[in-house]
């Protein structure tokens, strides 16, 4: 079936059960959770008990307010939240970071939800924001935190999941850029960009699909879950920097509510073993429904090269951080 059959049947017809499983004694970071879906992740989390929640913010006092409305709706102590600062744009600030919370005693889950959805090109530390932002330093602090999630697993004897929030919308568009012989060097340059950078949001979430699918293997027997999701289409601030594909979409009002968005993220978060470096939508593992591109043989040739590419990109902004996989 294709991919927009997918989407509308699963917009229209399929609401993802409410998370029920207990989060108790696990320690939950969640990026980007002061609005959208990752703040109601993050409220679902503290229902269920999470023993400490980071929340993994740009704008401390945003995730402040974030915080107190999550304690004032649930029953979770005022203890349990964390508002942390984290600017994906930044390098610095994600190294800090993650330097600050390898010094936890344990992380259950890391889920990387933070992400832009940008009409307008700007640059980040060298590259274009959107690929700094989704993509780079959301690896960057994967990698970096990965020593700590493997530690909780043997130290806890429990699976610790790494969660990439993506996006159905990898399989809308096309990715003839990855043969050009320097895939992130063409995505940089805003000359050659210019004509496509209309889809360089679905394009990032393409690129976090092609590496989770590349790395994912190397953590099989690390005791570390890596899986990644599809919260189907929900209304959240995500258009709030001219997207006007999204604007549309959401003035259709099939969107999902944040709630209901963020039960998806709830469930790879809360997900087996079952889950390891497979892709879930509507809350449940279903590799059938990725697109047909990152599945076929030129798809598992633009993983290996992404990755490579990306590896050496996370290399000289942290030597030796790869070899955390
Ligand atoms: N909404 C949808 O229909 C949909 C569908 C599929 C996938 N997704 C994915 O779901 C995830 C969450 O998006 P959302 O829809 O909830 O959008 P949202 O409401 O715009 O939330 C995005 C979050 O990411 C944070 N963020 C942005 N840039 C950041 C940076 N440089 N450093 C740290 N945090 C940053 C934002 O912080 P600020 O508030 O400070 O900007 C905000 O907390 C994204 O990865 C998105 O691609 C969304």
């Amino acid at each position: 079936m294709g991919v927009f059959y997918n989407h509308f049947h699963s917009q229209l017809f399929v609401q993802p059960a409410y998370p029920t499983r207990s989060f108790a004694g696990e320690t939950v970071i969640i990026t980007g959770s002061n609005v959208g879906l990752g703040k109601e992740a993050a409220r679902h989390i503290a229902r269920l008990g999470a023993s400490k929640l980071i929340l993994a913010v740009r704008n401390v006092s945003a995730g402040e307010e974030a915080k107190k409305d999550i304690e004032n709706t649930t029953q979770c102590g005022r203890s349990v939240i964390e508002v942390w600062q984290l600017d994906l744009a930044s390098y610095e600030s994600v190294k800090a970071f993650a330097s600050r919370a390898s010094s936890l005693q344990r992380i259950d889950v890391l889920l990387e939800n933070a992400g832009i959805a940008t009409a307008q090109w700007s640059m980040a530390e060298g590259h274009e924001r959107t690929l700094t932002v989704n993509v780079i330093s959301t690896f960057l602090l994967a990698l970096l935190l990965l020593p700590k999630l493997k530690s909780t697993a043997k130290q806890f004897n429990t699976e610790p999941r790494l969660t990439v929030v993506s996006s159905e919308v990898h399989g809308w568009i096309k990715f003839p850029e990855w043969n050009d012989p320097n895939v992130f060097e063409t995505l940089d340059n805003k000359e050659k960009a210019k004509a496509s950078f209309g889809s360089r949001y679905p394009l990032s979430k393409l690129l976090e699909v092609l590496v989770v699918r590349e790395i994912a293997p190397k953590l099989d027997g690390s005791g570390v879950i890596l899986n990644y999701l599809n919260p189907g289409l929900c209304r959240t601030e995500l258009g709030r920097e001219g997207n006007f594909a999204l604007k549309i979409l959401y003035a259709i009002r099939f969107a999902r509510t944040t709630e209901v968005g963020g039960r998806t993220l709830v469930a790879s978060a809360a997900a087996g073993r079952e889950s390891h470096g497979k892709w879930m939508t509507d809350g449940k593992v279903n590799d059938n429904m990725l697109a047909p591109f990152p599945r076929s043989n030129d798809g598992k040739k633009a993983s290996e090269k992404i990755w490579s590419e990306l590896a050496a990109i996370v290399e000289n902004i942290q030597p030796g951080v790869t070899s955390n996989l």
